[in-house]
């Protein structure tokens, strides 16, 4: 086979057998065919699509192209869940100690913030000595026991992702549907987990813009679930104004622990009861919607899903003084009040800009290699649909150094005040089976 046959053969728009397929995969982790020709068939894929058949195929071979971890020493159904990403978005935090406090087995593998979103394991190191590596004996006894952990993915995961994804972003070929499935679900698949919900957003602040390519996206994902065996559903969710009212790595750690005290916010706390209402039916632990929500309810009532996170955190030699008492977290030297400008309802609060405002702050990084402060970031005081009247408070700035007046000035620009009501956006569009 030569490998111009089969850029060929995919930029006149044919389908691609499982030969094909796999001699593309091989040759990009053996590297065995120069970037160009890697780029062109990426570009060819972008422009001719790939069927359900040949993004499954894909997302097979991408993911036994690295080390695929093995749970079967977890009794039970192990369910894991994946947000395609965005800005305050804290729901692993208190989602999964939700649902492990219900009984069900949470092997969760989590990644590091980029750009404008930020990344479950950077949260969770703002509790102080969190271990974010632990063995895979470790981590499969951790799961046995309490039911939970939550880890950094093994570097050794999907190499051909890695040296792909590189690829996608240097030649504009990021935005394709199958390449965004197989290279998502690649990652999916091989952490092991018999059960995948998955959260796919949708909006200013998320990498599908409209509902319409998330749902496409959210099927394309499913459906390599589903041919490859997976128990697997989706929920397509706005993330046009920011998850929560926090944006930045400490202050997400302790808005997560309110929510589990019960005193998070609605939208927040919404998305944690829908996800894992879910993900218990995928796990059998509940045999209908009413029961899960209820299990839910009660684990938060209880103070249970608080002690259970409690629990990940001393599994994994954090500080679990935080749980009890968010103010031991990583604090800012400066808190800036900011008050509105202007009287009247909140139409837009634009999330990707907000994002990048609490990147700058420190709380996020632009290139993978760049470290962060876990101090810093915006809370929110006022969301879509609220009314502000002029010099309330809209928001505080945690930060460490003194804000620009051009920071201020883009802060200023991602509230959108109209005089006239609107009512609070629809959190959860969708959910997919
Ligand atoms: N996230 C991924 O892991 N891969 C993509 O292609 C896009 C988002």
């Amino acid at each position: 086979m030569r490998f111009v046959e089969i850029i060929e053969k995919k930029r006149n728009g044919l389908t691609l057998n499982e030969s094909e397929i796999k001699y593309f995969v091989d040759a990009v982790v053996n590297e065995t065919v120069p970037d160009y020709q890697i780029s062109s068939f990426l570009m060819a894929v972008y422009f001719k699509g790939m069927d359900a058949d040949e993004t499954a195929l894909l997302t097979k071979y991408m993911m036994y192209s690295g080390e695929v971890v093995d749970l079967s020493a977890i009794e039970g159904i192990k369910v894991d869940k994946h947000s395609t990403g965005g800005v305050g978005d804290k729901t692993t935090l208190a989602l999964t100690a939700m649902v492990a406090a219900c009984g069900a087995k949470v092997a969760k593998m989590s990644g590091r913030g980029l750009g404008h979103t930020g990344g479950t394991l950077d949260k969770l190191e703002s509790i102080k000595n969190f271990e974010c590596y632990i063995s895979n004996e470790q981590f499969s006894k951790q799961v046995n026991e309490i039911g939970l952990a939550v880890i950094g993915q093994s570097l050794n995961m999907v190499p051909a992702d890695k040296k792909l994804y590189a690829l996608r972003d240097v030649t504009a070929t990021v935005d394709s549907i199958p390449l965004i499935a197989s290279s998502i679900m690649s990652k999916k698949l091989a952490s092991g987990s018999d059960a995948i919900l998955l959260d796919v957003k949708y909006g200013e602040g998320a990498f599908m813009h409209d509902v319409e390519s998330a749902e496409q996206l959210a099927n394309a994902m499913i459906a390599i679930g589903k041919k490859l065996n997976k128990n697997i559903k989706a929920v397509v969710s706005n993330m046009n104004q920011p998850l929560g009212n926090t944006i930045g790595n400490a202050l997400e750690v302790k808005e997560a622990i309110e929510t589990l005290q019960g005193k998070g916010p609605q939208d927040f706390k919404e998305l944690c009861v829908e996800l894992g209402s879910i993900m218990l039916l995928q796990s059998n632990v509940a045999s209908s919607k009413e029961e899960a929500v209820d299990m839910l309810e009660n684990a938060i009532a209880s103070g249970s899903a608080l002690q259970k996170l409690k629990q990940l955190v001393d599994w994994q030699k954090g500080d679990v003084a935080c749980i009890e008492n968010p103010e031991v977290l990583p604090k800012s030297k400066y808190v800036v009040a900011i008050k509105t400008q202007k009287t009247g309802y909140v139409h837009d609060l634009k999330a990707l800009e907000l994002g990048v405002l609490a990147m700058k702050l420190g709380a996020g990084r632009q290139t993978k290699e760049e470290s962060i402060d876990h101090s810093v970031g915006i809370v929110l005081n006022k969301k879509v649909g609220d009314f502000v009247e002029q010099d309330q408070l809209l928001a505080e700035i945690h930060t460490n150094s003194e804000l620009s007046e051009e920071w201020l000035k883009q802060f200023y620009s991602c509230f959108i005040i109209e005089d006239a009501y609107i009512s609070k956006p629809k959190l959860i569009e969708k959910i997919i089976e």
